[in-house]
């Protein structure tokens, strides 16, 4: 199995263990590298500049061939801490770095000098086609059937689309949750997937138990969208807790965000609670439970090591 991004990473297989708040760590990503992909974990999942530094050489050292790590970077205001983690990531180093929400210029300006790829998160033609102009070197391609921030079109149009208009490798995020959907990307041109959901019911992952039981008993159906974590809409499993908040937000919010400068700061100030209730959600077992997952839990039926996971999905 040979996509272009086995090359541009020198991995087995062109899959990426997709970046994801609150639940990626190095445990995760060292077995991602041992089972032949790449895995990439949130600057933000690390609280403090040093904690961000020491994930990185613990994965430096974990680094084996046919393997290789990196890490997210959210690149819009909303995360105030974006230009130090950027200069840690420089002077430390990793393989590539996954750009999202916003403008990837300095990243990618940044990261180029030091030799680190850098991949940008995209929904839609126009964006790719900004990031490719930047000097990207290669988009992810964010489709309708993607955990956490999905986009709005199908994963075999997303990626016709950007291989026909873009000519870096276009790495397919969302819907894959087994080996059939991960070759029907490949068939319909994808140059690799990246992948979330699937990782989240790992023996490895950072999150309570019950979030993973959640994703081994809830299923595609129960997959729904909401403002109220971030602010940005948000795929999250249908708990009774989530059905009780509702998934629109409040009246306050929508009147503030008509307001051009409000808005700015509304998205601000909603990120950060949301941040914080996403960040309860996951490591404390209340009934207050907002959970991020996908559709594709619907092949996740049990709670599995992430080496059984890449080779359910490879093989
Ligand atoms: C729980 C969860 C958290 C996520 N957090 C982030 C994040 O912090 N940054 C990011 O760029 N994408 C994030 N994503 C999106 C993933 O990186 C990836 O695009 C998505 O999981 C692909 O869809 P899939 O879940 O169907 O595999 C998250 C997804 C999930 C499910």
């Amino acid at each position: 199995m040979s996509a272009q991004l086995s090359q541009l990473l020198n991995i087995k297989y062109p899959i990426i263990q997709a970046p994801m708040f609150l639940v990626s760590n190095t445990a995760m990503v060292i077995e991602a590298m041992k089972g032949g992909i790449a895995g990439c974990i949130p600057a933000l999942n690390y609280r403090t500049l040093p904690e961000l530094k020491a994930a990185i050489h613990e994965l430096k050292a974990a680094k084996v061939a046919g393997g290789s790590f990196g890490f997210n970077l959210i690149v819009n205001k909303s995360n105030i801490k974006y230009k130090e983690q950027l200069r840690v990531l420089c002077e430390e180093g990793c393989d590539f770095i996954i750009t999202s929400l916003g403008s990837p210029e300095e990243t990618i300006i940044q990261s180029h000098k030091v030799g680190i790829k850098v991949f940008c998160d995209v929904t839609d033609l126009k964006f790719a086609q900004k990031v490719e102009a930047l000097g990207a070197d290669a988009i992810i391609a964010v489709n309708n059937e993607a955990g956490g921030h999905r986009g709005d079109i199908s994963p075999k149009t997303l990626i016709e689309l950007l291989k026909k208009h873009c000519s870096i490798p276009v790495i397919s995020a969302g819907g894959v949750g087994t080996k059939e959907d991960f070759d029907a990307m490949l068939g319909y041109g994808a140059d690799g997937v990246s992948i979330g959901s699937p990782f989240i019911a790992s023996t490895e992952a950072g999150v309570t138990d019950d979030y993973k039981h959640a994703c081994v008993d809830y299923g595609a159906k129960d997959i729904v969208m909401t403002q109220r974590i971030s602010g940005t809409p948000c795929t999250v499993i249908n708990t009774p807790y989530v059905q009780k908040i509702g998934t629109k937000e409040s009246w306050l919010e929508s009147v503030l965000n008509k307001n051009k400068t409000l808005k700015k700061w509304v998205k601000m100030v909603r990120f950060s609670i949301g941040m914080k209730a996403t960040e309860k959600a996951a490591k404390e077992a209340t009934y207050k439970t907002v959970w991020v997952a996908g559709p594709s839990i619907e092949h996740t039926k049990e709670i599995l090591p992430v080496k059984k996971v890449i080779q359910n999905l490879t093989t």
